[in-house]
């Protein structure tokens, strides 16, 4: 049975992304993941979100309800409509903006995501009123918030879409009304969670002008970065905590090298700031279970079901169905973040080996146009599925040998986690969640106790090449080691309850606190 906390709290979980209504990378599945953990903790959770035109046409039914949302945008008002819907397989409610030209415009087949679109020269740009969409959304969450079925404690912010939440929260919400609705207001906690700090919301910054905010906030503590409006700085300084998606990431973002020009600000905030590792949703990856496979397996039976996955995933590439070639594995974003230039250089070097490598991803066209014209080169071994596709996804994990993932930078990072589940030994950088989950094999006796994989430290194709061939090596000669490494991956605990414990931590340590704060004011008599 689930831990049930003795005392209960109540979130509200606030993200761009959300796993079955929009999703462009791990954030949609954490956006999930952690209310249903919380939940299961005995918590009351809900998420809110926008109603994008995935969310529309996907597979979960919406509700509108009676709440209309109105929201000053510079000197106009834009109103929307609060949609209900309830996370599958839960009792989590999610609530939904609806703006339909702020939200509605995601289409895939016409090249248009949730945050940019694909412009006539073949490049991703921005949509142009993004500063718009997100202050239309982080004042209407606020004013939802009265028609959701309870007041939170802990408003928990993720991104920088949800980055003026906490501003709006202080600077507007908590300054208004008679002293009891002040109260109401700053009795919420609120937590920003940095999934990818490179990622900023950075504006033009006559965008002030649309935020309605003071112009005072736009000064070099607050929301001004470099001349610009940065809505990620704003949650920053103004969210009573800060985490990030591991320890590692936490430090690392403090240093000029990993902090994108905001490493003072989060050193300032250094008491305030920590990293909690992403978990695993177990009831979508666990082999076991899963029904994309062609055959389920557990660390017991995974000799005999991981060799039909792997047979499954050649074929789907059209890959020569040798059972004994070691099959390299990618699913990422194609993008710098990823280290897709560091696979594109080694790849050519791989097929000295006997190897085969399947990559399903979608991002920048270069690294997509790189990737196909391998696939053109070595048809029977390198097989390259341009797009975004979950089943495959699935396959890929189950049907590879080693998971190859040279990130740059990795805030967490969520395939390596599902690579040692399914028994498919990660080779990864150093860097971030990758370092935080990932204990390297250097060929030493005592590291088989508890290596899960190859861990590399520079960001170069030589450095990916070497780890690889080290784990080649393993994988060949020394099948023994390989299968252990396997099972230690497979048996360790990533689930999200050991994650969502950390966060339940934090947020009874804040909603401690808030009371402390708002009883002070109360008796200042404000
Ligand atoms: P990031 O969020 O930085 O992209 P993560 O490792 O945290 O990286 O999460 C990526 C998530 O997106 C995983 O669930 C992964 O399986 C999924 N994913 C990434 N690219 C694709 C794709 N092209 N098709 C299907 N799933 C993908
Ligand atoms: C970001 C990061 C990734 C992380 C994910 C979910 O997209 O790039 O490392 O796992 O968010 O937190």
């Amino acid at each position: 049975m689930a831990f049930q906390s003795a005392r209960r709290l109540k979130v509200v979980l606030v993200s761009p992304e959300v796993l079955g209504f929009a999703k462009t990378g791990g954030l949609a599945d954490v956006s999930v993941a952690l209310p249903r953990a919380l939940a299961s903790r005995g918590h009351q959770c809900t998420i809110v979100t926008p109603l994008s035109r995935s969310a529309r046409h996907g597979p979960v039914p919406l509700q509108a309800t009676e709440k209309e949302l109105g929201v000053p945008i510079g000197n106009k008002e834009v109103t929307g409509r609060l949609y209900r819907a309830v996370l599958p397989d839960t009792e989590v409610p999610v609530y939904l903006i609806e703006q339909r030209d702020y939200f509605e415009r995601d289409d895939p087949r016409c090249g248009r995501g949730l945050y940019d679109y694909v412009a006539g020269d073949g490049k991703r740009r921005p949509y142009s009123d993004n500063s718009e969409r997100y202050i239309f959304f982080c004042r209407a969450v606020l004013e939802a918030l009265e028609a959701l079925p309870f007041w939170p404690d802990i408003l928990h912010c993720n991104d920088w879409q949800t980055g003026l939440i906490p501003v709006y929260l202080r600077e507007v919400y908590c300054q208004r009304g008679d002293d009891e609705q002040r109260n109401r207001y700053a009795n919420i906690a609120t937590v920003l969670t940095i999934h990818n700090l490179a990622y900023q919301g950075l504006f033009w910054h006559w965008d002030m002008l649309l935020t309605g905010l003071d112009w005072r906030l736009f000064n070099y503590r607050e929301l001004e970065f470099y001349g610009q409006l940065n809505f990620l700085k704003g949650g920053i300084v103004f969210a009573d905590r800060v985490t990030t998606v591991s320890p590692r990431y936490a430090a690392e973002i403090q240093t000029p090298y990993f902090g994108c020009g905001l490493h003072g600000v989060l050193w300032e905030r250094r008491a305030s700031l920590s990293g909690i590792v992403n978990g695993l949703d177990e009831s979508v990856w666990d082999p076991a279970r899963d029904g994309y496979l062609a055959a389920n397996y557990d660390a017991e039976t995974v000799g005999v079901g991981k060799p039909i996955c792997k047979a499954d995933l050649q074929r789907r590439f059209n890959l020569a169905p040798n059972a004994s070639t070691c099959v390299l594995g990618v699913v990422s974003r194609l993008v710098d973040q990823k280290g897709a230039d560091l696979l594109c250089e080694a790849a050519e070097a791989m097929m000295q080996q006997d190897v085969q490598l399947v990559v399903l991803g979608e991002g920048n066209p270069v690294y997509e146009r790189m990737f196909i014209d391998l696939s053109r080169r070595f048809p029977d071994r390198i097989g390259v599925r341009i797009g975004f596709d979950e089943a495959l996804a699935h396959q890929i994990e189950a049907g590879a040998d080693i998971f190859l993932m040279p990130s740059l930078y990795e805030p967490s990072g969520l395939n390596q986690l599902y690579s040692m589940r399914y028994g498919t030994v990660p080779v990864v950088r150093a860097t971030g969640g990758l370092a935080d989950t990932v204990i390297g094999y250097d060929g030493k006796a005592s590291d088989v106790e508890s290596a899960t994989g190859f861990v590399f430290q520079a960001p170069s194709a030589e450095a990916l090449l070497d780890a690889l061939c080290r784990a080649l090596c393993v994988f060949r000669n020394e099948p023994e080691i390989w299968r252990r490494l396997m099972m230690n991956g497979m048996k360790q605990d990533w689930s999200w309850s050991r994650s969502a414990a950390e966060y339940e931590r934090i947020f009874f340590e804040l909603q401690k606190e808030r009371v402390l704060v708002v009883d002070g004011r109360r008796n200042q008599g404000r």
